[in-house]
């Protein structure tokens, strides 16, 4: 008998050169450790991708390259479906000079079994001048590998660094841990990527599963008939402009998660939530895990 699946239609946001990026994607943190596992891996981007779902974030420092070898095998079977996918893929810090940056783009489009990404991120501000790692990022878009580039726990400090050297304000993203329990974006980062039109990265949006215990979340979400996950990711995809990336190895927690999509919050479930996480009254360091 055949199956139907439910293919989700995902909300976008606007992203750059007047493109757009779909604002459910699935992670891939832990992906590519263990050989046992990697069929089961492979085996949930497919599924995430047959239910609509065309995000996917990763780096080279996952799995030491293993995560971006898993994405390369899922999406081997179907290379027709590349156009359709968005690849997020991230450089580390140390290797993030000029020349560097070149080199780990084409190690990661080798590992990816592609030959460009979708968006390119410098993983955390380090040691090399940003000035570098954006000359090399704008070099990668000019030779067509990769179409946008961003950052990832970029405070607002590192953010206005960035946009006074050349080309910085062609950054397209900031990939920051942000979720109920951290909140501290609120207060400046957002605000600031919200007046230039910056999209923001939800990561850890159920901080990597510790969020599902709260016996405070559990009670909002069972007072609307939905799971802690769903409303977890639902509470952020409530604002347009950001973009989360649940990762799981589970089917039907892919299922679960995609679902919280069709939540629809209401005044008294954020007012609940406002209470719950409260939202900061000062600006506060940006976390990162
Ligand atoms: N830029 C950065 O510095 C940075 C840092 C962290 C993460 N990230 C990116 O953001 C992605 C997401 O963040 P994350 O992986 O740290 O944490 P997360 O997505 O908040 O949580 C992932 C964890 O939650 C579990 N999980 C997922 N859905 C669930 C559900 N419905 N019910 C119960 N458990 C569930 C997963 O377990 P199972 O896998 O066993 O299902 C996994 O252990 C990463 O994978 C990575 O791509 C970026």
């Amino acid at each position: 008998m055949a199956t139907f699946l439910h293919i989700m239609q995902i909300p976008t946001t606007p992203f750059c050169n007047g493109a757009t990026l779909p604002r459910f994607g699935i992670g891939t943190w832990r992906m590519g450790e263990r050989t046992s596992a990697a069929q089961e891996e492979i085996a949930v981007i497919k599924a995430a991708i047959e239910r609509g779902v065309t995000l996917i974030d990763t780096a080279e420092m996952y799995g030491d390259g293993g995560a971006e070898i898993i994405i390369g095998r899922a999406i081997a079977d179907a290379p027709s479906t590349r156009e359709k996918l968005y690849i997020v893929s991230k450089v580390y810090p140390h290797n993030a000079s000029r020349k560097g940056t070149l080199a780990a783009c084409e190690r990661s489009l080798k590992r990816l079994g592609t030959d460009y990404l979708d968006c390119y991120l410098l993983h955390w501000p380090g040691e090399h001048p940003i000035a570098e790692t954006v000359e090399a990022f704008e070099a990668l878009k000019a030779q067509g590998k990769i179409r946008a580039w961003g950052v990832s726990n970029f405070d607002v400090d590192d953010m206005e660094e960035l946009a006074s050297v050349a080309n910085g304000n062609n950054v397209a993203t900031n990939q920051v841990l942000y979720n109920l329990l951290r909140r501290g974006v609120e207060f400046s980062l957002l605000p600031w990527h919200r007046e230039r039109g910056i999209s923001t990265m939800a990561y850890s949006p159920i901080e990597q599963a510790q969020l599902l215990a709260s016996a405070k979340l559990q009670t909002i979400a069972s007072d609307i008939g939905a799971t802690p996950a769903q409303l977890a990711i639902a509470w952020l995809l409530i604002q347009p402009d950001v973009i989360v990336i649940p990762k799981t190895t589970h089917i039907a927690r892919v299922d679960e998660n995609l679902g919280a999509l069709d939540l629809k919050l209401d005044a008294s479930t954020f007012a609940a939530l406002d209470a719950a996480f409260p939202p900061p009254h000062k600006r506060t360091p940006l976390a990162m895990l």
